[in-house]
């Protein structure tokens, strides 16, 4: 059975997904604090497996940033993802309502645009704005 779950602050789970899909794994110290500043986040369970999950970061009302959209690759495929999106978006039209400019904002990872294009985001260059940059952590 899928089970929805809101606000898990599960450093264990994260990091299973995370070095899941690839990503390494985040030291627990620095996933707790990330986790416990984070606005909004949805996990998804099969009964209690960890399945897929996402976060929003962000100050709640001008800038949302969607984050960490991850699903176990054996639940790959199956609308997990699709789930998640959803989730997340749900709580961005609750923010919306508060605030209609609301700029929610992601950083796909390469070949991962035709996915969040299927919930409407779009390249900030066909937004006729600026690539979007990154602080290179090597020229600090
Ligand atoms: C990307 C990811 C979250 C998608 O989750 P998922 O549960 O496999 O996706 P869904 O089954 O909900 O797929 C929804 C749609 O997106 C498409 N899609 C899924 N992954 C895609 C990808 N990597 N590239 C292009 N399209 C993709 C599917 O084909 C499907 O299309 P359809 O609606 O026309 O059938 C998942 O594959 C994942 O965790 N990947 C590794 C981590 C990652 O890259 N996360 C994104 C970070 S930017």
């Amino acid at each position: 059975m899928i089970n929805i779950k809101e606000n898990i602050k599960n450093v264990e789970e994260f990091n299973l997904l995370y070095d899941a899909v690839g990503w390494g794994a985040y030291d627990e110290k620095i996933t707790q604090k990330a986790l416990d500043n984070t606005f909004y986040s949805v996990s998804i369970y099969d009964d209690e497996k960890i399945m897929g999950y996402g976060r929003i970061i962000g100050d709640a009302i001008c800038f949302l940033y969607i984050q960490d959209v991850m699903v176990k690759p054996e639940y790959q495929g199956k609308k997990i993802g699709t789930l998640v999106m959803n989730k997340l978006l749900e709580k961005v039209n609750e923010v919306k309502k508060e605030n209609p400019d609301v700029r929610v904002y992601l950083g796909a990872s390469k070949n991962r645009e035709k996915f969040y294009e299927k919930f409407g985001f779009i390249k900030r260059i066909d937004a006729n704005l600026g690539y979007g940059m990154i602080l290179d952590n090597k020229k600090m």
